[in-house]
């Protein structure tokens, strides 16, 4: 005989009675070992996704997520360790240059990252674009990587808070992701049971993020930041742009390829700028004061990045998949781009083939969008503006379908500023 009920749970939160430690323990636990089912699980998030949770609640629930399956200790590994995680956008990259950039200026980066799921790109995604490289690792070759290279970014296994897994799945056809408190304990569970010693959050605001306005993104952050500084990780926030997306590409060889431009010095400014911002965000959580900008000029980035590359079966120097169908969109006026919107575009990339829309669906590696101008740059009438990129002609018609409205010159527009929020505990 359990403890507690699943109906006095979920009668509870309906009602708005806040929930005790030991109830939120037992139902996330009890959910897990499937010994509550989803239809009572379902009920719960939704009472969750309208009441919210108190401090106490969240605290409790993230908790019992860690505690699902295990917290790693990075201790052995002699250095520090920090982590950057975005809450998903168009076009961003940044873990590319990122995490070889941070492990350059030699404090370690244990990424456990995701694939992408609807107009978001994921990173795993993306770097399978690379021949040869592989996202699984054993826990053994992921020690050995972070103590060898300084970095590694690959699929979290099933000891990573396998309540959320359970829980995101279900949130994912119930209509109860879009909740505030939902989103941090899934995000924190995660990073914070990986182990490193400082997270940086980077949170998107905009069309083409989670979150689409600015004090819904900020109150993401604050209950994030809030989270993992409770669990003992120095924890920053940068609320910054997805009104707009990221850089200059949108896929998955394309936004390596756009990477592989920064780590060589190059690439487009807002990228460069973002990647510079995490990576002081990192070093300073990790104690280190190291000037990511030298590292970068230095060449040192682009080394640990074959490193991390090769010590995961990829060869940096074969060249990246292409596509075999290209289609323009020219720019529809004279002026100054005002408007690119970020979800359109994702939603053509997505279309192309460069996303997925169930968990099971396989990527093209080769499929996305180039834009040559981004907001704020003056472009001419008849310009080639965007590059449809795809392997399969069919795609280009419902990519072109999601670009209507997408791009404005001269109108009223006005563009967020890309690092729109710094918060902090
Ligand atoms: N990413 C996650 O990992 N969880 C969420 O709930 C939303 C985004």
């Amino acid at each position: 005989m359990s403890a507690h009920d699943a109906i006095d749970v979920i009668r509870a939160k309906r009602d708005g009675v806040e929930l005790t430690g030991d109830q939120i323990r037992w139902v996330i636990g009890a959910y897990t070992a499937g010994q509550v089912p989803d239809e009572q699980m379902s009920a719960l998030l939704m009472s969750v996704f309208f009441r919210g949770m108190t401090p106490a609640e969240l605290a409790a629930w993230t908790q019992a997520m860690i505690d699902s399956g295990v917290r790693k200790d990075l201790s052995s590994l002699g250095r520090p360790t920090a982590d950057k995680h975005s809450t998903g956008g168009v076009g961003d990259k940044t873990t590319l240059p990122l995490a070889p950039l941070v492990a350059a200026c030699g404090v370690a980066v244990p990424q456990l990252s995701g694939r992408g799921l609807g107009h978001t790109g994921g990173t795993l995604d993306k770097l399978e674009a690379i021949p040869g490289w592989r996202a699984a690792l054993t826990e053994d070759k992921y020690l050995a990587q972070l103590r060898d290279v300084g970095a590694v970014v690959c699929a979290a296994g099933n000891d990573l808070a396998p309540a959320d897994k359970l829980l995101y799945a279900l949130r994912d056809v119930t209509g109860t992701v879009e909740s505030i408190p939902l989103i941090a304990s899934s995000i924190m569970s995660k990073k914070i049971a990986e182990g490193a010693d400082a997270l940086v959050l980077d949170v998107k605001t905009g069309s083409g993020a989670f979150m689409k306005d600015v004090e819904s993104s900020r109150e993401l952050a604050r209950t994030m930041v809030g989270l993992g500084e409770a669990a003992g990780v120095r924890t920053v926030a940068l609320v910054t742009a997805m009104d707009r997306p990221l850089g200059r590409s949108a896929g998955n060889a394309v936004e390596v390829a756009e990477s592989l431009e920064v780590l060589a010095g190059g690439g487009p400014a807002d990228l460069v700028e973002l990647t510079l911002a995490l990576a002081r965000e990192m070093l300073t959580g990790a104690g280190s004061d190291a000037d990511p900008a030298d590292v970068l000029a230095s060449g040192r980035a682009m080394d640990s990045w074959e490193a991390m590359i090769r010590a995961q079966g990829g060869d940096p120097d074969a060249p990246l998949p292409q596509p075999t169908e290209r289609h323009v969109v020219t720019a529809p006026a004279t002026g100054t781009l005002t408007r690119l919107d970020a979800f359109s575009l994702g939603v053509a990339a997505w279309r192309l083939g460069a996303g997925r829309a169930r968990k099971e669906d396989p990527v093209s590696a080769a499929a996305g969008v180039v834009w040559h101008a981004t907001v704020g740059e003056q472009v001419t009438a008849g310009q080639p503006l965007l590059e449809l990129q795809t392997d399969d002609a069919s795609r280009i018609e419902r990519a072109l379908q999601s670009l209507e409205g997408a791009v404005g010159v001269d109108t009223d527009d006005v563009p967020l500023p890309l690092v729109v929020d710094r918060i902090t505990a």
